[in-house]
């Protein structure tokens, strides 16, 4: 019988989007699901963006684009690495995607041959793995729970390292955990990788914009550290754009040409109209940002209090990203009287079907004993959420 490949059998399929569609089909249903598992904010695009779109329209943007991208959207992207990050790159050194998680796999793709080692902090972004795993590279995770912030320290990365690693994912601030590496935290994993110059660190700062301790920090700022650094970002979660697909690298020319060469003959150059609205996004007013900023800095504070409250549930204080990522392994073992709840995964499917409030289980983030919530939703359906989650979890026993 023919079958799919190899490569794709041994693909895991995306949890989060999993979870996103048993809610759905329960909201169908007409059941009052409070939805805490997506990972995009609540608000729309700003009107500037969205009109620089339908101008853009008006004004033909209707054929192939170059496969980098317009080269007017990556000079707004280099003034916004100099002007925000301090970092100086040619408009070379950029290549957009279809979105962030394009911008990590054409990376990975180009870089990672058979049997080369990635080095991933766990609890990481549930695709990362995956991603390395379509390369033929082997995903080396190294866990960092929540008494040390859910964030790897230097001695960790270097226990890590063999002559196979060929890079490093560094997400921050982080989805799942929220958390955030310091500029001193990033120093100290540079020491590390300052001897061995052959690995080349991937930084997602897809959430740089979400941030509540200040000015986002990248290791390609530290001495050393940019020309081995491939910076993934993009308009998806600092615009409210996820849908728009926009996002790219900036990194050395010998990477960005070879994804341009590996998106030439994928996908070619992402959507024309969404980088007119991306170019907008990066040259306009950043006031909607700070809004939303401000918007989820005031759901984090409250989400955070209110799960401190829940029996069992021990909570970090998450410095950026809209997501809280509560160790919930005290209840693991216990019982409603017809299921047991071994792991997070039965958890969240647990406060589904009996909270009916939708959460993702930490397994497919490398935490299967923590649960993600997603506070990029109203106030009320945070505190809503919450009181149901109590309220299931007094029934186990
Ligand atoms: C850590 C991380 N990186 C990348 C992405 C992908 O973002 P984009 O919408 O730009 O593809 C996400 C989206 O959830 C994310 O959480």
């Amino acid at each position: 019988m023919t079958q799919v490949s190899a490569r794709l059998a041994s693909l895991s399929p995306s949890a989060t989007l999993a979870m996103s569609q048993k809610s759905g089909e329960l909201k169908a249903q007409g059941v009052d699901v409070i939805n805490l598992s997506v990972g995009e904010p609540d608000f729309n695009t700003p009107e500037p963006i969205k009109e620089a779109a339908k101008k853009a329209i008006d004004e033909n943007y209707s054929r192939y684009s170059p496969v980098a991208g317009y080269p007017t959207l990556r000079n707004a992207i280099v003034a916004k690495l100099k002007n925000e990050n301090g970092l100086e790159y040619t408009a070379n050194q950029i290549s957009c995607a279809n979105g962030a998680k394009q911008s990590v796999c054409n990376t990975i793709m180009v870089l990672v041959n058979p049997g080369d080692e990635v080095i991933i902090p766990a609890p990481f972004w549930v695709s990362y793995p995956e991603m390395v795993k379509l390369a033929e590279g082997t995903p080396v995770i190294v866990a960092a729970g929540i008494e040390q912030d859910f964030k790897i320290t230097p001695a960790q990365l270097e226990a890590a390292i063999t002559p196979k690693t060929k890079a490093l994912i560094l997400c921050s601030p982080s989805n799942p955990t929220g958390s955030v590496y310091s500029a001193e935290e990033l120093a100290g994993l540079a020491e590390v990788l300052k001897k061995h110059p052959e690995i080349i660190v991937i930084a997602d700062e897809i959430y740089e914009h979400i941030n509540y301790i200040g000015k986002h920090s990248s290791i390609a700022q530290i001495d050393g550290m940019k020309d081995r650094t491939v910076i993934v970002n993009g308009v998806s979660k600092a615009y409210a754009m996820t849908g728009w697909r926009i996002g790219f690298i900036a990194g050395p020319e010998w990477i960005v040409k070879a994804v341009n060469k590996l998106q030439g003959q994928y996908t070619s150059g992402p959507c024309s109209v969404s980088q007119k609205a991306a170019e907008a996004a990066y040259t306009g007013s950043q006031a909607p940002v700070e809004e939303m900023r401000q918007a989820f800095e005031r759901r984090r504070d409250l989400i955070v209090s209110l799960a401190k409250e829940v029996p069992g549930f021990e909570v970090n204080q998450p410095e950026g990203a809209f997501y809280l990522f509560p160790k919930c392994s005290y209840y693991f073992g216990k019982t409603d009287g017809t299921r047991t709840i071994e792991n997070a995964d039965d958890l969240a499917m647990y406060l589904l079907e009996v909270a009916h409030v939708a959460c993702v289980g930490g397994t497919s983030f490398g935490a299967p004993e923590c649960i993600r919530m997603s506070y990029a939703t109203s106030d009320e359906n945070i505190v809503e959420a919450i009181k149901r989650i109590k309220t299931a979890l007094a029934a186990l026993k």
